[in-house]
């Protein structure tokens, strides 16, 4: 295939061409990128799911343990502690106390420094211990003394702090949490507790902050924007169990909570503030989705109502960006630590409002409730994109300005067949690709069969074809993500993401799909070159080639190629003999439905980096196998 860049032509491109998705599935934040190390740390609950005793075991088995629900509790939000009581109300002497499993074990680091805090109500003479142990042998890593309650604290909640540097390292991550104290020093009976908390070190030292192994290994994407809260989550299941982003803000004692929409309670620890300083750090454009009266259960809210829906999305907004001294949500968030206003560009209105409820609830989006958001944003934040759930390949004509999402979870053909998929689309419909995965194999198997339990080498060469076919459209489309982005490999409901991970760091697994993202997310375009085919053409080679800062970029990939294609490229007015360029090339197994499995820590893909001299005529010369994904990269501009 021979292969000509101009040097002019082409355009401009999205400043955020690949970006993160993040909503709490497959305990992606909590026990997933959220760092507490404590599960059920406050036993928050919801009709859904109950408050429970999750994760919580007596120590030595010699103490009871109950919940209660006092009569002052810690908070309004929080209503239920951890009652403590020696199981021999009067003979009992010795150490008890409770013990955590955290999210299927946890990590315990030499000379690493655990934050831990929690609050206890009653009266004890003594001190507590925190420590930190093996299941296993019952070797201790870590404790630490922490004062106990005072006859004067007693009778209301007190909060202790304490640090826990273990002297040595675990050799696995079968580990607990204690607080133990004296049987003998309890008076009244019993101790309550409540919001127990453990941090490591977290990433870019953010208090209640990031886990930063996957949080760096989300940074090594180059993402450019996070979209947030959801995906379903932010839709919850009920008009009543929706993401309320106003309880995700605050004291971790004044958040109650959600029922997750995933097949588990949320601790919302990683709430509004927490996305938008996660945004602070890794530089990402926040595309903050708010909730739009729709449920996943297909109810919505009625036409007269929809004004307190919008009023409410609204002070969300002007939370984020409110000023601090003029305005009453820009106060709220100044008085939580956040003076300056952030920015925000994009607002999405929902989530998938073409599918929960179809075809009623989404007429209602059609009708009246996507326009009564986009009204109200213009008027109040012009300079703020609208982005729409649906997109028009969602048969939603998106009234101007608006934008819309598109959501492709497909096979690795149909990904194939979508390269030219947003070549006819006019500039008028902005297109954010908010949630895409290949999630399924070829064979014509739709949302029936099974999805897969894994990201494939094959699958993931098919959304790079696609990503491709959309860089060529970047004037059009605002971005890409891949959703969902991290799965505990404990507790999971989708296989297929960026990341598997558990407790152990050792477990954090780059999917044969984040290889494929981070490859094209890293070499972002600036423009568009065009691409003219002196002989051969797109396919089995589908490719995008462009500027960016300071370099011309070439990106391509192979699929149902009976051979290696040969490639003779050359960029117009730009290289002499033996110029050189850069030419990554991942390539995969033999087997297209190989797979990077945490558990044999084999990497199935392959990535190679090699100069490539250009020829006399200043053309450089390669192969691409079947099944590869590639970006040859030409410093000049
Ligand atoms: O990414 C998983 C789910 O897929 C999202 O919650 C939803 O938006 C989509 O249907």
């Amino acid at each position: 295939i021979d292969l000509l860049v101009h040097s002019s032509g082409g355009n401009a491109t999205s400043p955020i061409a690949y970006g993160l998705m993040h909503e709490d599935i497959n305990n992606s934040g909590d026990g997933g990128i959220y760092a507490e190390l404590i599960r059920n740390r406050a036993f928050q609950g919801s009709e859904k799911f109950p408050s429970s005793l999750e994760a919580w075991t007596p120590f030595n088995g010699a103490s009871a343990l109950s919940l209660k629900k006092l009569c002052t509790p810690l908070s309004a939000a929080l209503p239920y502690s951890l009652n403590v009581a020696p199981k021999s109300a009067t003979t009992q002497q010795g150490k008890i106390g409770i013990v955590n499993s955290g999210f299927w074990g946890m990590d315990v680091r030499a000379e690493q420094k655990y934050s831990g805090s929690f609050y206890v109500k009653g009266g004890y003479e003594g001190h507590f211990t925190a420590s930190l142990q093996s299941v296993i042998t019952g070797e201790v890593f870590a404790a630490v003394k922490v004062e106990g309650v005072s006859s004067g604290e007693t009778g209301g909640w007190v909060r202790r702090e304490f640090t826990i540097v273990p002297g040595k390292t675990a050799g696995n991550s079968n580990n607990t949490f204690a607080i133990t104290f004296d049987a003998a020093g309890v008076k009244n009976g019993s101790l309550n507790f409540n919001l127990i908390s453990l941090f490591p070190p977290t990433y870019k030292n953010r208090p209640n902050g990031l886990r930063i192994d996957i949080a760096e290994a989300l940074a090594e994407l180059k993402p450019k924007f996070l979209r947030f809260p959801g995906g379903n989550m932010l839709e919850g299941d009920t008009l009543t169990t929706y993401w309320k982003w106003n309880e995700t803000i605050g004291p971790l004692k004044d958040r109650p909570g959600m029922a997750g929409v995933w097949q588990y309670q949320l601790t919302t620890g990683l709430g509004l503030v927490e996305y938008m300083e996660w945004c602070d750090d890794m530089n990402l454009e926040p595309i903050v989705a708010v909730w739009d009266g729709l449920a996943l259960d297909g109810n919505y809210v009625p036409q007269s109502q929809i004004g307190e829906v919008v009023q409410y999305a609204l002070d969300e907004l002007e939370f984020l960006t409110g000023d601090a001294a003029t305005t009453k949500w820009g106060a709220v968030r100044a008085s939580l630590g956040h003076p300056r206003p952030w920015k925000i560009k994009y607002v999405e209105i929902g989530n998938e409002d073409w599918l929960a409820g179809r075809p009623t609830a989404y007429d209602t989006y059609k009708q009246y409730r996507f326009q009564a958001f986009l009204t109200a944003f213009n008027d109040k934040y012009p300079n703020i994109q609208v982005i729409a759930s649906p997109s028009v390949f969602d048969g939603m004509v998106i009234p101007a300005p608006g934008a819309g999402d598109y959501h492709p979870y497909l096979t690795p053909d149909k990904f194939v067949a979508a390269f030219d998929k947003f070549d006819n689309l006019s500039k008028q419909n902005l297109t954010l690709i908010g949630e895409a995965a290949a999630t399924h194999p070829n064979g014509g198997i739709g949302w029936d069969g099974n999805l897969m339990a894994n990201p494939w080498w094959g699958g993931s060469v098919g959304e790079a074809i696609f990503l491709i076919g959309a860089e060529r459209n970047s004037e059009k489309v605002i971005g890409a993500t891949y959703a969902p982005g991290l799965r505990n490999l404990n507790r999971w409901q989708w296989g297929m993401t960026l990341l598997q991970h558990a407790a152990d760091p050792a477990l954090t697994t780059r999917s044969t799909s984040w290889h494929v993202w981070r490859l094209l997310g890293s070499h972002v375009l600036t423009q568009t070159l065009p691409v003219t085919a002196q002989s051969g053409g797109i396919r089995p080679l589908y490719y995008v080639a462009g500027k960016s800062e300071g370099t011309h970029v070439f990106k391509a990939a192979v699929y149902n190629a009976t051979q290696p294609v040969e490639i003779s490229l050359r960029f117009e007015g730009m290289t002499a003999k033996g110029q050189t360029a850069a030419l990554t090339v991942l390539r995969g197994p033999q087997d297209p439905y190989g797979v990077n499995d945490p558990f044999t820590q084999i990497n199935v893909v392959n990535e190679t980096t090699l100069a490539v001299a250009a020829d006399e005529g200043g053309v450089f010369r390669f192969s691409l196998p079947h099944l590869s994904v590639a970006v040859l990269e030409l410093a000049g501009n």
